[in-house]
């Protein structure tokens, strides 16, 4: 193996799917694109990684809920174009032609044309590490989407595409928690 920049390191492991976090600040609706995102374990805990440096982080913090959206592949060009302007001086889903629908718990907006919305309660910010705890309270998946590909940000600009799956279901028995 040949020594490999440590700057770059992060992009061995960055590619989770890329989402859109919406928030809804008291007078507005906004989107964001997120790509350091995680699960925390079975329940419906999830962290994302934002701060300051974006519009979105005041009305997360200020409401505390948000939506998580999860785009498909031909929606990659909205998805990058979201991540690139603010929403201080733009309506992105006027500037995308996206439709924000109102969840059942959150005032955060789902968006429709996305493959699934997960609507997430803000639990915790950990400000030293700019992490923001969300619980999902409300899920909801477009099944009858023909495109259901998401898209794996690399984190260098560059993005893979889903592909096969591969079923290690009877593997992994004892590690799955029933009705999963
Ligand atoms: C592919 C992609 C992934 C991104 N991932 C993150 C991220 O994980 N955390 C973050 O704070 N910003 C991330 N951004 C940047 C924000 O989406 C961007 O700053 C956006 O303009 C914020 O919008 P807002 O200012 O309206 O909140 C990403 C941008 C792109 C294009």
């Amino acid at each position: 193996m040949r020594q490999l920049k440590l700057s770059r390191a992060f992009t061995l492991i960055e590619s989770g799917p890329v989402v859109l976090v919406t928030t809804h600040d008291g007078k507005k609706n906004n989107m964001m694109t997120i790509s350091w995102t995680m699960v925390l374990d079975f329940t419906p805990l999830f962290a994302i990684t934002t701060g300051e440096w974006n519009y979105s982080f005041a009305a997360l913090r200020k409401k505390r809920e948000c939506v998580i959206a999860i785009p498909t592949v031909d929606m990659l060009d909205e998805v990058v174009g979201i991540g690139t302007c603010s929403g201080a001086a733009t309506d992105k889903f006027a500037r995308f032609k996206l439709t924000p629908v109102q969840g059942k718990v959150v005032r955060a907006p789902l968006i429709k044309e996305c493959l699934a919305n997960i609507e997430c309660k803000v639990i915790e910010i950990v400000r030293k590490h700019n992490i923001v705890v969300l619980e999902g309270v409300a899920a909801y998946m477009d099944s009858l989407r023909k495109e259901k590909r998401t898209v794996h940000a690399v984190g260098d600009g560059t993005f893979i595409v889903d592909g096969r799956k591969l079923d290690r279901r009877k593997m992994m028995a004892t590690k799955i928690p029933e009705g999963i």
